[in-house]
């Protein structure tokens, strides 16, 4: 599995607004968009393209376009829809499914409730969305469904992670290609379970706590 966490004075200033418990909702709804744009800028580094030619008013030339399965674009439920915008506006006419993992109380168990995805993942770059990487057990079920539908190139995008939810994605993917992109690396975990030093619950920020 490969990890990028990004390195930019754009990204660093808006996650400290992120941060900052005193950011008000639509600033934070806002800021999460925009900084999902930056990071599917570095996520989207290897998306696959076929070259096919086009006119310039001068002459004719090669250009590229995204190669046929498009990508899909998965958040995950809740929080993982703040994210999905921002994605959009840099890939367009990728195609958004949509997954909604819990936590089963009795076996503490990723689960899934709701899900509206393709049956065959077959050949197709899957761009899950998910802005917390805490304990890890959410994306990692996310992940692993994904490639059980056939799957064979994940890259999961967080705005947050912490050294514990990348080593259970390690052990989820396996020797399978997973590429995991990171708006910043956090110490680690409270004894809640919340990233330190975090911002919070990022669905209640996103949508309050209905
Ligand atoms: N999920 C959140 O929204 N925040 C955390 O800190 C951990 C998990």
């Amino acid at each position: 599995m490969r990890v990028f966490v990004a390195d930019h004075p754009l990204i660093t200033h808006k996650l400290t607004v992120l941060r900052d418990k005193n950011t008000p909702q639509p600033t934070f709804r806002l800021l999460t968009e925009e900084l999902m744009t930056l990071l599917a800028y570095e996520a989207t580094r290897e998306v696959r393209v076929e070259p096919y030619e086009i006119e310039t008013p001068v002459t004719k030339t090669m250009g590229v376009r995204l190669t046929q399965p498009l990508p899909l674009i998965v958040p995950i439920l809740r929080a993982g829809l703040g994210m999905l915008e921002g994605m959009v506006k840099l890939v367009p006419t990728a195609e958004v499914g949509f997954l909604g993992m819990a936590r089963d109380e009795e076996t503490l168990l990723p689960t899934t409730y709701a899900e509206r995805l393709p049956d065959s993942l077959a050949g197709r770059q899957c761009f899950v969305l998910d802005p917390m990487l805490a304990t890890g057990g959410s994306l990692a079920g996310a992940i692993k469904f994904l490639f059980d539908r056939g799957a064979d190139d994940v890259t999961a995008i967080c705005v947050l992670g912490t050294p514990e939810g990348i080593e259970t994605i390690r052990e989820a993917a396996g020797d399978r290609k997973v590429t995991l992109v990171l708006g910043a690396l956090d110490e680690g975990l409270n004894d809640k379970a919340y990233i330190v030093p975090g911002l919070g619950d990022a669905g209640d920020r996103l949508y309050g706590t209905a």
